[in-house]
C-alpha cells in the first residue's frame, strides 16, 4: 500500500470519528437531519474520491450517489426543519426560519444539481462534465452552510 493510500485511509477514519462526536446526544428530528446530512456527505465523499483517484468515471457509483443525494434534498430536507427546532446539539441557525424561502430554494437547488449529476452519469458523460456537476452540487452545501449552519 502506498503512503498516499494510507494517508487517505487515516483521513477517512478521522472524518468518521468527527461525525460521531458531532452527533453526540442528538435525538428526534435533530438526529434525523444530522443522519440525513451525514448520508449526503458520505455520497459526496464517494464521488469526490472517485474523481480524485480514478482516471475514469464510474457511472454506476455517480448515478447511485446523485439519486441518493436528491432523495435527501428538496422537500425531504426542509421537512426535517420544523420551525424553532433548535434542540442541542444542533448547528442549525435560527435564520432558517426568518429566511425560509432562501433556505428552501437552496435545498431544491441541491436536488436539481444532484439529479443533473445522475443524468450525466446515465448518459456516460466524461470526467470533466461529471466533475463540473459535482462542483455545482458541492456549491450548494457551502452556500447553505455559510448562511444557515452555525459551528458550535
Ligand atoms: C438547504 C441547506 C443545506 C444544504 C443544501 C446542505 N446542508 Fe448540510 N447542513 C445544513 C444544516 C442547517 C446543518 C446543521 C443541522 C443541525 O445540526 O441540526 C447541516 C449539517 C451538515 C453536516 C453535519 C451533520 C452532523 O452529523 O452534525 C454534514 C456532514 C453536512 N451538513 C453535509 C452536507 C453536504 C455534503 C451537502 C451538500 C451535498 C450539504 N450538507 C448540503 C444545511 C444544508
Amino acid at each position: 500500500m502506498s503512503t498516499r493510500q494510507m494517508t487517505l485511509i487515516a483521513f477517512a477514519g478521522l472524518l468518521a470519528t468527527g461525525a460521531a462526536f458531532a452527533h453526540g446526544g442528538a435525538t428526534g428530528i435533530v438526529k434525523e437531519r444530522m443522519d440525513a446530512m451525514s448520508a449526503i456527505g458520505k455520497n459526496m465523499k464517494a464521488v469526490g474520491q472517485m474523481l480524485k483517484t480514478s482516471p475514469d468515471v464510474d457511472p454506476a457509483l455517480v448515478a447511485k450517489a446523485g439519486e441518493a443525494i436528491a432523495g435527501y434534498a428538496g422537500d425531504a430536507l426542509t421537512e426535517l426543519f420544523p420551525e424553532g427546532s433548535l434542540q442541542k446539539p444542533t448547528e442549525a441557525s435560527p435564520a432558517i426560519w426568518t429566511d425560509w424561502t432562501r433556505f428552501a430554494a437552496i435545498s431544491d437547488e441541491l436536488q436539481a444539481y444532484a439529479l443533473d449529476m445522475k443524468a450525466l452519469a446515465d448518459q456516460g458523460a466524461d470526467k470533466q462534465a461529471v466533475a463540473g456537476a459535482f462542483g455545482k452540487v458541492a456549491g450548494t452545501c457551502k452556500t447553505c452552510h455559510e448562511a444557515f449552519r452555525v459551528k458550535k
